[in-house]
């Protein structure tokens, strides 16, 4: 009895942190660099066969770029790649990246290897990656002869990720001063009749923004958002932003059709915006006036990287570590 609640506990707080790792499950393979020898498909790196391998053709010495894109199951968060070269000190990969994308037109960088083990047909462990979307892709950057590889098979472990709420953790900025009791705050204390009231800002300052420190890093990908509905301070336009510093700001993405004059919410997705910090910026209301915003909240993917993870941790499954660094796991125990 005791020990049952004890393994529900256990179990609970795994699932609660969120933070298990697990396999990576691929839907299918979307793209990869070219042709290749029939029976020689980039799906033979995923077979689970580790007779089996991937053979790329047509494609001269040194490309340096060969390819396999994957759509996962659904967004993940990758850190660890398991590879197996073919062994016969020719085909074998010695450097690869991998790169993630929630839109295959976007590519983050997700970490690389330069020192693949060669000339030998045993699974070898890499961590410390991290790739975070929907979509992954291995770019093999180096063979040990410059010759295409052959791949015997790759595995991806890593975080599920699920759309969650986004938790703010302060206001860190807003673009003056407002009314008393009309602070920005008012825009996220989930009471719909209280909303911000920025004040002495010129007719069409169209530049009413508020920062916000988030929890932690997330890529915003939904906002939700309720005008006062005036048709008077409603907000028309806006755009978000991200950043890790608060000094450089990426752009996550814009809306122009905010509909005005109704005191309902309003969802809008689409949105990447990626980062600890977290800036709305209203650039249009319906009459030029300073906006009286409601509220708004936001949801998206808490974004593991930067939590700490680093190239050459351990993973969890415990191989045998090399005196390199490198971890090795002969494939007849896998
Ligand atoms: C693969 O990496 C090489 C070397 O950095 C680069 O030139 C190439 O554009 C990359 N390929 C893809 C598909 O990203
Ligand atoms: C808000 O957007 C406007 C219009 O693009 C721009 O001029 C302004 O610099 C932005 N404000 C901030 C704080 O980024």
């Amino acid at each position: 009895m005791g020990a049952q609640y004890l393994l529900l506990l256990i179990v609970g707080l795994v699932f609660a942190d969120g933070a298990s790792l697990v396999d990576v499950t691929i839907d299918e393979i979307v793209d990869s660099c070219g042709p290749y020898y029939t029976g020689y498909g980039p799906e033979k790196a995923i077979d689970g066969d580790t007779d089996s391998f991937w053979d790329s053709k047509y494609i001269e010495q040194y490309y340096n770029n060969w390819y396999i894109t994957f759509k996962l199951s659904q967004r993940y968060t990758v850190t660890n790649v398991k590879l197996l070269n073919r062994g016969d000190s020719l085909h074998d990969v010695t450097k690869f990246k991998l790169e993630a994308s929630d839109d295959q037109i976007t590519w983050h960088s997700g970490g690389s290897v330069n020192d693949v083990m060669t000339g030998s047909h045993v699974w070898q462990g890499f961590t410390g990656f991290s790739a975070s979307g929907k979509y992954l892709r291995i770019n093999i950057t180096e063979t040990d002869s410059g010759i295409q590889p052959w791949l015997s098979e790759l595995s991806f472990t890593g975080y599920a990720e699920s759309l969650v709420d986004v938790t703010i953790a302060e206001i860190v900025d807003s673009c003056g001063p407002y009314y008393t009791g009309y602070g920005p705050e008012k825009a996220i204390d989930g009471d719909t009749d209280s909303f911000w009231y920025p004040k002495f800002i010129e007719q069409y300052y169209n530049n009413w923004y508020i920062t916000f420190k988030l929890s932690q890093r997330y890529t915003v990908t939904n906002v939700k958002l309720l005008n006062r509905g005036d048709s008077l301070h409603d907000v028309t336009k806006f755009k978000l932003e991200a950043s890790d510093d608060q000094i450089t700001w990426r752009s996550g993405g814009s809306v122009n059709d905010v509909m005005t004059g109704s005191h309902v919410w309003q969802g809008f997705t689409g949105f990447s915006a990626n980062g600890k910090y977290l800036r709305i910026n209203i650039t249009e209301t319906d009459s030029g006036h300073q906006p009286w915003l409601s509220e708004l909240s936001f949801t998206g993917y808490a974004d593991l990287s930067g939590s700490g993870i680093q190239h050459g941790d351990e993973i969890s499954e415990s191989p045998m570590k090399l005196a390199d660094g490198r971890y090795l796991s002969d494939d007849r125990y896998l």
